[in-house]
């Protein structure tokens, strides 16, 4: 064992002991088709009388939204995230906000419009912080102003994290991670997600299970509850991924995949992702490759590279998701999975030259942050890039 792997599972264990003293509060869930009507009867119970409402123009212009502005009365809107939002788009979000007296956020997308809130809203709670500085840990420290987010796709399970990935100067994403980020209510409303592609859906999908997974896999911040929870979201997300993104109608399988996110969402806020998600944030910073698409190439060569370190936990999620052939054979389901979704194996937008410094920030994002399996040094950093680079 290196001095470095000492040190980082030192650092660990002393944040997993903490962890375990202090109050992880959960988002109030309101879930089921058609569940987005709540949204005004929510705003009032949160005291808001001017939200600020984050959401894709196509979001805004679709009738489950026109259904529900007219109970809303007051409010504003910010359409112009962009995927892997960048730190001016957290700044304009921030700047409407305060310019219109707004006293509330409500998120309604994916991860970009749901993250970029999140770390608007911790502008607004620190105007003494940048979000260079609330990045890493536990940097906000202040509570948020009252924060609904509402998915439309099944993935990020950001309406129930304590995260908010944005990107930086020079393409580096970085997470901005602290309890008062999780929102205080999470519409899960299937009918949200009925449109969405199968390549999304797919992509989507394979992220919530990378949650699940490398959050199940992590040493000493997992809970009975985390791994119940991530247990479930595998066997669900096997299970119905493939029906939704063949028949996208079809609203159990989107529901399931809903809370199977939430639940991933649950798990990995408390018991961490991994060297996966280590890996896919440079791609994403670096090349814009979506985040759900970076994590389901990334997710099955990780694991097999990790071999026996995680034998009897991808055992026990085999078997709970129906798998045979054990912890191989749970990799090799993923491998199929990925295929059958029409998800590739590699990247060909990967250059050599920009490896040393995918590695440096893999590096300084997973360790000692996250207590995967097996921790990686730079090497095997690159190792992992170099397989999934095609030519
Ligand atoms: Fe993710």
């Amino acid at each position: 064992m290196t001095a470095k792997t000492i040190l980082c599972r030192a650092q660990q264990a002393a944040v997993g002991l903490g962890g375990r003293f202090l109050r992880w509060p959960r988002p109030v869930c309101i879930t089921g088709p058609g569940s987005l009507r709540r949204l005004p009867a929510l705003l009032r119970e949160a005291g808001v009388k001017k939200p600020l409402i984050v959401a894709s123009r196509r979001q805004l212009a679709d009738p489950s939204f026109a259904a529900v502005a007219e109970g809303l009365g007051e409010y504003v809107t910010f359409s112009d995230v962009p995927a892997n939002p960048p730190v001016e788009t957290v700044e304009a979000v921030a700047a409407l906000y305060r310019r219109s007296g707004c006293d509330g956020f409500v998120a309604i997308g994916g991860g970009s419009p749901m993250d970029a809130a999140k770390a608007a809203a911790a502008r607004i709670a620190r105007p003494d912080r940048t979000v260079a500085q609330m990045g890493g840990l536990m940097k906000v420290g202040r509570t948020i102003p009252p924060f609904i987010a509402v998915p439309t796709t099944a993935g990020t399970g950001s309406e129930t994290t304590m995260a908010a990935v944005v990107t930086g100067a020079d393409h580096h994403k970085y997470a901005l991670g602290d309890l008062h980020l999780i929102p205080r209510y999470a519409i899960l409303d299937p009918a949200l997600t009925v449109s969405l592609p199968p390549d999304i859906t797919a992509q989507t999908g394979m992220d919530a299970l990378t949650h699940a997974v490398e959050a199940y896999c992590n040493r000493f911040y997992n809970t009975n509850q985390t791994r119940r929870l991530a247990e479930a979201a595998a066997a669900d997300i096997f299970r119905y991924l493939p029906i939704a993104c063949e028949n996208g109608a079809d609203l159990e399988a989107r529901e399931k995949l809903l809370t199977a996110s939430f639940h991933a969402g649950c798990a990995f806020t408390r018991a961490g992702v991994g060297n996966v998600h280590a890996i896919a944030h440079t791609l994403g910073g670096l090349y814009g490759v979506g985040h759900g698409l970076a994590n389901a190439v990334l997710l099955p060569v990780v694991l097999r590279d990790y071999g026996a370190a995680v034998t009897p936990r991808l055992s026990r999620l085999a078997q709970c998701a129906g798998i045979r052939g054990g912890a191989a054979g749970f990799v090799d389901a993923i491998f199929a999975m990925n295929e059958k979704l029409g998800i590739p194996r590699g990247f060909s937008c990967i250059r050599e030259e920009d490896i040393p410094r995918m590695t440096a920030w893999a590096d300084a994002e997973a360790n000692p942050a996250y207590p995967v399996p097996v921790i990686y040094d730079r090497a095997r950093f690159a190792q992992i890039i170099r397989q999934i680079r095609q030519e």
